[in-house]
């Protein structure tokens, strides 16, 4: 089958079944042409929780399907890939929290939403690289525990200085893979270019930067500044939609590096496999599923 026979298969399938596709923006840029939505987490959490389909089908990493499913019980929730996971969310095990938690028992738990639903579940507040400022802020406690991401909560702390934030010590590869360096040669050759760089950054190339901002933070930036060239500090599916949806402008990846492998093992005959199969189906304890979904709301309603 050629593609465009798949993605109008694909289509069809999905008016058939009523499911809608959600895609991160990390995915391959192909995948656009079918999915109902392409954000970042925040946003996909946000139409995840307001979808009235019976189904979705998540073109992104495994916590995301996951967090959909615990904001949509009663909706079935496919993972195209199975196997696409994120290394940061598995960098801290429920035993890892509870050790930590147990350090500083009075202080409360700010849970990056790249992690998985146990860790949710013993959080008390998620939040994403868009609010992650707007969370902790919103705590009335002087510590704040920020798991698994350690280069979220030190730019988190970097914006609150009345605030002690401890962070546990995940990171994300894909992002710790940019270096000063990198940026320093990107702006030798492009000496007019705007940084942008997501707080996921190692601290030295988040010191580079012009503007701070995750996904969507970001390409709103694009949209309101008049520089042409951009350096992009981030995965490569950001920029490659950017320079789609702004041809006149340039944007340069700050890194080759900066890609996220487990984002782009989704392809279309995946996602086309998934709608007729309706597997493979993510599902969460019940129990799991519960307290996690009060620390996602909570996160949702500031
Ligand atoms: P955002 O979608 O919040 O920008 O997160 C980046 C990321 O690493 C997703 O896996
Ligand atoms: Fe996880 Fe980083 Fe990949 Fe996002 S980019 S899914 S945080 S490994």
């Amino acid at each position: 089958m050629n593609k465009i026979d798949i993605i109008n298969k694909i289509k069809k399938i999905k008016q058939e079944k009523n499911a809608v596709i959600l895609a991160h923006c990390y995915q391959n840029i192909e995948i656009d042409e079918v999915a109902d939505f392409v954000g970042d987490s925040l946003s996909l959490s946000q139409q995840a929780a307001k979808t009235d389909a019976d189904i979705i089908i998540f073109a992104g990493v495994y916590f995301m399907a996951e967090t959909a499913k615990i904001l949509s019980p009663q909706k079935k929730v496919i993972l195209p890939r199975l196997e696409s996971g994120c290394l940061m969310a598995d960098m801290i095990n429920t035993e890892e929290l509870k050790t930590f938690k147990a350090q500083y028992p009075e202080s409360p738990v700010v849970c990056y939403v790249n992690s998985t639903a146990e860790i949710k579940a013993e959080s008390d507040i998620c939040c994403t690289s868009a609010n992650a400022v707007k969370v902790v802020q919103s705590l009335p406690d002087k510590r704040i525990l920020f798991v698994p991401d350690r280069g979220l909560g030190a730019y988190v702390a970097s914006q609150l200085p009345d605030k002690e934030i401890i962070c546990y010590s995940g990171y994300c590869p894909t992002h710790m893979r940019i270096r000063p360096e990198d940026i320093f040669e990107k702006q030798a050759k492009y000496p007019d270019a705007e940084v942008l760089v997501h707080p996921e950054c190692h601290t030295s190339v988040i010191k580079l930067a012009d503007y701070i901002g995750s996904t969507s933070g970001i390409m709103k930036r694009i949209k309101e500044s008049s520089a042409k060239v951009f350096i992009i500090a981030t995965e490569k599916g950001v920029v490659d939609r950017l320079q789609r949806d702004y041809p006149e402008k340039t944007f340069i990846l700050a890194s080759e590096k900066a890609i996220c492998e487990n984002m782009k093992w989704t392809t279309l005959e995946d996602i086309l496999i998934s709608l007729e199969t309706e597997q493979p189906e993510i599902t969460v304890d019940k129990h799991i599923a519960e307290k996690a979904f009060s620390a996602i709301d909570k996160m949702l309603k500031i």
